[in-house]
């Protein structure tokens, strides 16, 4: 994945309810925003020279009537990356994702939280989303030889599905074609926040649970497949041996009265007094501030 991308925010509307999504806030009076019709898609998507990648995203895209219209204006400024961060859904429509594809779609992350209905819909609490998802994502993975597509997976680790994580990557492995599984640590932020004891679950135990799984995949696809996982937002110090599965965060970017604006999603993050004289300080994400302030950092364990 590119790692710099003007983010569009696409939507102020979801069709799942997830329990732990930073972007369910009660406050949804952005409704009618201007910035979710094609005018205002066009001033806060201006082409930057420096950018060639675009993200839509925020609560459901698919949701916005206009995203077939954006994506094929972001193809006319000279976008070449032009992805769409969504739960699949309305993917499950093969004539809809025809339209988004042809339209100039060439990247989809769609985001899947279990290997069954039970532990996806358990996070997302809405009934049968979980057969739409996973249709979604068939359709998509049909089409990416021929639109030379590229299909990620995004899944948010917590409590109530972290120990599947061994069955969720095997199940997404078998569609043989997803560029990137990549698994998402919780920001304690929205939602996660107001059910954080329900959700937490440590960075050590995780690492831990995350291991298990790697070894074991190792085991049957053999040591010598580069499996294609990446755990974001995951303390290095934790993940001795699988470094090489610590995703390095993109840098997302917006259009704010007119100028590029960093997306301060490393305010989400910090790093630790304890942090400083480890030799994987530039490249570590830290931890989630929340996390930090309600939990502390003594399982962190820099390396000199
Ligand atoms: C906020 S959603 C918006 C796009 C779309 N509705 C979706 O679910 O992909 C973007 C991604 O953020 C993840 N996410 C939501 N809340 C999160 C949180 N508190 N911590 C970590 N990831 C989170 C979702 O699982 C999803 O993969
Ligand atoms: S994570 Fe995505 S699908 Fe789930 S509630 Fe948030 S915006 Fe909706």
């Amino acid at each position: 994945m590119d790692n710099d991308r003007l983010t569009i925010f696409t939507s102020a509307a979801c069709n799942n309810n997830c329990v732990f999504c930073s972007d369910r806030k009660p406050d949804l009076s952005f409704k009618n925003a201007a910035w979710l019709t094609p005018e205002g898609f066009l001033k806060q998507s201006k082409k930057i020279e420096s950018l060639d990648s675009m993200l839509f995203t925020t609560c459901e895209p698919t949701l916005n009537k206009n995203l077939t219209n954006f994506i094929k204006l972001a193809k006319q400024k000279g976008y070449k990356h032009i992805c769409l961060q969504t739960n699949g859904r309305l993917l499950s429509y093969g004539s809809y994702v025809d339209e988004l594809v042809k339209a100039g779609l060439t990247e989809v992350n769609i985001s899947i939280h279990g290997s069954s209905k039970k532990i996806h819909e358990a996070l997302t609490r809405t009934p049968n989303g979980y057969a739409q998802t996973v249709q979604g994502l068939k359709n998509i993975v049909a089409l990416k030889d021929i639109f030379r597509l590229k299909v990620n997976t995004c899944s948010t680790l917590t409590k109530l599905n972290y120990k599947n994580i061994y069955f969720l990557i095997k199940m997404l492995l078998a569609f043989e074609k997803i560029d990137c599984i990549i698994l998402n640590t919780l920001m304690y932020a929205g939602n996660a926040d107001k059910f954080f004891n329900q959700l937490f679950v440590s960075y050590s135990e995780l690492a831990k649970e995350f291991k298990k799984a790697i070894d074991k995949l190792k085991r049957s696809y053999g040591d010598k497949k580069e499996l294609p996982i990446k755990i974001e937002t995951m303390p290095f110090c934790l993940m001795g041996g699988y470094e090489n599965y610590v995703g390095i965060p993109e840098t997302p970017y917006y259009i704010k009265n007119k100028e590029k604006t960093m997306l301060h999603r490393s305010s989400a993050t910090t790093k630790t007094p304890i942090c400083s004289p480890c030799r994987h300080y530039k490249l570590c994400s830290g931890i989630d501030v929340t996390y930090a302030e309600k939990i502390g950092w003594l399982e962190l364990a820099p390396i000199k």
